[in-house]
Order: structure tokens, then C-alpha cells, then sequence
């Protein structure tokens, strides 16, 4: 739970961990960083994200500058996909938020992370929810999928599978890479929301560029705490909802039998855009960035 912010502290949160976003009581400082982080961000984005997620800012309202009080982007967002974001005070149990997404809500933090280490994020901040998640909420096929994950997480409970759909999550609606007409975009929150990983996940020699197959990722160990080895790229928001129709019952039932995949590894039957050199992970990661851009 982020300590540093007493609106947070002050709350005993529901039974299903959500609490009140208390939007009149963020200060002008911390709509301030929201507005210095959006702002930066939209200039990396340009060409680089996907029309999706231009257009959901929009419909939104969210380039209005200071942090989105939930209230006005529930209404629109509500009209438009059934879709709710609801405050939680941090991380939060897998299940209650398998349960949310399923339930069409999203979860989102409270506190904005430091004004002064616009890079340095400990755990999701309200932008890296909200800017990088909601968005593509407003689109219909990608709400249903976001849907469609939390039932697959809860049945996952049944089958001790809370790993592989946390790789699914990471691999698509975190880091995805998505092809368009005008050449590969990010869908990805997690790319969406980082300066950085915008241009290392599309440009950077390093990283693989694969095509998304879904048991393939469940079988793939992932980076948490610096850019990814490997993007996974999808054709259409289409291609993953169509992929969550399956029972996954099979899948968990083949996976233990099957080597476990490093973040960098390639296999036979990858569909590979970008075979990776691996050289910003093999210098080191994250001190060693601005020699592998
Ligand atoms: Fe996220």
C-alpha cells in the first residue's frame, strides 16, 4: 500500500477493497504531475500507439489536464462498453481482481507517484491505470476481452493457473504490440504509460517481436521490474478475444508437461518479426538504457 498517500491511509476499504477516490482532496501539485506526465507521454505517442488509444482518451475526456475524477469518466464510460473504474487502496488478492474485471470494473490506484522520479514507479500509480488502461476500455471487442480474462482468471483459481494468465495479462493487456495499416502500434499499459519502454518496445534492436499465441505465452516467464526480452504482437483486438473463447482446461492440463520459456527464448513454430540481439538485457538492463536505444 503506497504510504504516502494519508487520503488512502484514512480509508477502511470495502470488502471487495474498493474505497473512495476523494477526487475534491487531490492537490494542485499532484494534478500537476498528471498534466506534465500526460502531456510528455503525448508527444512519445505520436505514431506509436495504437488509433485506439487516442480515440478512448478522447471519448473520455481525459486530455483535460489534472487527474480524471472517476466520477466523469465513469458516466461516459458506462454508456459506452458497461465498463466502471473503482478506486482500490494498492495490489490487491488475485481473485477480487479476477472478480472485478469480470464484473466489468476496473481497478485503479489513488496516489500519483513522485513529481520529482517521473520514471521511478514501485507499484501502479493512478496514471499508469488510468492513462495506460482505460483507454482502450472505451473500445467494445477489447472490453469484452478484459472481461473475458477475469472469468478465465477466477476458473484459473480452480486449476492453480494464477501463473500463466498472470504471463496472458502481462504478455497482452500490459506490454501487447499490435499490428495496423500504418505499421506496429502499442496497446500495452505498461508500454503505453513509460516514455522509455515506448520507444525500446518498437525501435530497440534488443527485444524479439513475436506473434501472439496464447498457450505459447503461458509457458513464458516474464521481466517485472525492467523492459520486456520479448513483445508479443497481435493482428487485432479480434485475435485475442477470439483466443479467450477456449477452455484453457486443456492447456493447464498440457503445460506441466512442457519446458518452462525464458523471457528471451525463441522455440520452433514462433511466428518472429524481430529475432532480438538481447544486448540491453545482456549489459545489464535497466543502467545500461541509453546505450541499447
Ligand atoms: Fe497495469
Amino acid at each position: 500500500m503506497p504510504v504516502n498517500d494519508p487520503i488512502v491511509a484514512e480509508q477502511t476499504p470495502a470488502a471487495d477493497f474498493t474505497i473512495d477516490q476523494k477526487w475534491d482532496r487531490y492537490t494542485s501539485e499532484e494534478h500537476a504531475i498528471w498534466t506534465t506526465l500526460y502531456e510528455r507521454q503525448m508527444e512519445v505517442l505520436k505514431g506509436r500507439a495504437a488509433p485506439e488509444h487516442f480515440k478512448g482518451l478522447e471519448l473520455l475526456n481525459l486530455n483535460e489536464g489534472g487527474i480524471p475524477d472517476f466520477r466523469r469518466v465513469n458516466e461516459k464510460l458506462e454508456k459506452l462498453t458497461g465498463w466502471t473504474v473503482v478506486t482500490v487502496p494498492g495490489l490487491i488478492p488475485e481473485r477480487d481482481f479476477y472478480e472485478h474485471l469480470a464484473n466489468r470494473r476496473f481497478v485503479s490506484g489513488r496516489f500519483i507517484r513522485d513529481g520529482e522520479k517521473l520514471d521511478y514507479l514501485p507499484e501502479p500509480d493512478i496514471f499508469h491505470d488510468v492513462f495506460g488502461h482505460v483507454p482502450l476500455l472505451t473500445q467494445p471487442v477489447f472490453a469484452d476481452y478484459m472481461q473475458a480474462y477475469g472469468r478465465g482468471g477466477l476458473r484459473s483459481l480452480e486449476f492453480d493457473a494464477i501463473k500463466h494468465m498472470a504471463r496472458l495479462y502481462w504478455y497482452t493487456v500490459e506490454f501487447g504490440l499490435i499490428n495496423t495499416p500504418e505499421g506496429r502500434r502499442i496497446y500495452g499499459a505498461g508500454i503505453v504509460s513509460s516514455k522509455a519502454e515506448s520507444i525500446f518496445s518498437l525501435e530497440a534492436r534488443s527485444p524479439n517481436r513475436i506473434h501472439f499465441d496464447l498457450e505459447r505465452i503461458m509457458r513464458t516467464d516474464y521481466r517485472y521490474d525492467d523492459f520486456q526480452q520479448t513483445y508479443f504482437v497481435i493482428d487485432s483486438y479480434d485475435e485475442l478475444m477470439e483466443a479467450t473463447y477456449e477452455d484453457f482446461a486443456p492447456i493447464y492440463a498440457r503445460l506441466p508437461g512442457m519446458d518452462e520459456l525464458k523471457p528471451s527464448d525463441t522455440v520452433e513454430g514462433d511466428r518472429i518479426y524481430t529475432r532480438g540481439t538481447q544486448e540491453y538485457a545482456r549489459a545489464g538492463g535497466l543502467p545500461a538504457k541509453a546505450e541499447a536505444l
